[in-house]
């Protein structure tokens, strides 16, 4: 396995797990379930970069928002499993950003940009690379590196939700579509219900490829729209 593959699945083990471990115990369980999980083999056998782009197969298989010649970004994006199902899917008609704090392999026709989400001069880059065009589709697979402490992770996962549909609602097309991770907890009713205000159709989804003992799932919202009475989806 390339260095690469085998770094960015040590990070991405780690934040996966759900919030009630201390790293170092899971960093051991982790890797005893790695090599039992049937996802982690057919990743290695298909040439996906993680297991997570079957996440996002189930996910499109349901509700279908991936599609050929749209405007993608990918927030979270490395090692790069979702980006390679997406730039299949999108085709070479299709634009497609990928961003995450940690570098990602180029993959082809894939437009990366490495920085922090939190961070307005990275998200000044990535509005710069849109150069104006609207989004069809926004992917965030973002997760924060996990202390353990349910009271501090909660809060730090919540709000690369929150950042992401703040920047849904900034590029996203009118009727176009967001799939966006959430951890289950504080904070997370509150994030649906201002999700819901401005998706014509939201549907909470808990792929088969997503472990079931982690607090992680999916947004699906489709159909976004601005609010005429409203400056913002969040007031
Ligand atoms: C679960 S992994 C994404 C896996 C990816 N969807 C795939 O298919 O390979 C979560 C990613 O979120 C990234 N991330 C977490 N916080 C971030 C932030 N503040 N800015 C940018 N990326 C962030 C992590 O570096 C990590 O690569």
């Amino acid at each position: 396995m390339p260095g690469y593959v085998q770094f960015h699945n040590d990070i991405r083990g780690i934040a996966e797990e759900p919030f009630c471990m201390g790293r170092s115990d899971s960093s051991q369980r982790w890797l005893q379930r790695q090599a039992r999980d049937p996802y982690v083999r057919r990743a290695q056998q298909a040439g996906y970069r993680s297991r997570a782009a079957y996440k996002l197969l189930q996910l499109n298989e349901k509700d279908h928002f991936l599609q050929t010649g749209q405007t993608i970004v990918d927030l979270g994006a490395a090692p790069g499993g979702w980006l390679q199902v997406a730039a299949d899917i999108a085709g070479p008609g299709g634009t497609l950003i990928g961003l995450d704090r940690l570098p990602i392999a180029p993959v082809p026709g894939v437009t990366l940009i490495q920085g922090d989400f939190h961070d307005t001069a990275t998200v000044q880059q990535l509005t710069d690379a849109l150069a104006g065009r609207a989004l069809d589709l926004v992917i965030c697979d973002m997760a924060p590196n996990i202390s353990g402490l349910v009271a501090v992770d909660q809060p730090r996962a919540m709000y690369l939700s929150e950042l992401a549909l703040v920047f849904c609602q900034q590029h996203l097309a009118s009727g176009g579509h967001a799939v966006i991770k959430f951890f289950q907890g504080e904070g997370s009713d509150a994030f649906l219900q201002t999700v819901r205000r401005c998706f014509r159709q939201t549907r909470l989804r808990k792929p088969a490829a997503s472990r079931a003992r982690s607090r992680e799932w999916y947004l699906v919202a489709r159909h976004y729209h601005s609010q005429p009475n409203q400056t913002s989806c969040t007031e």
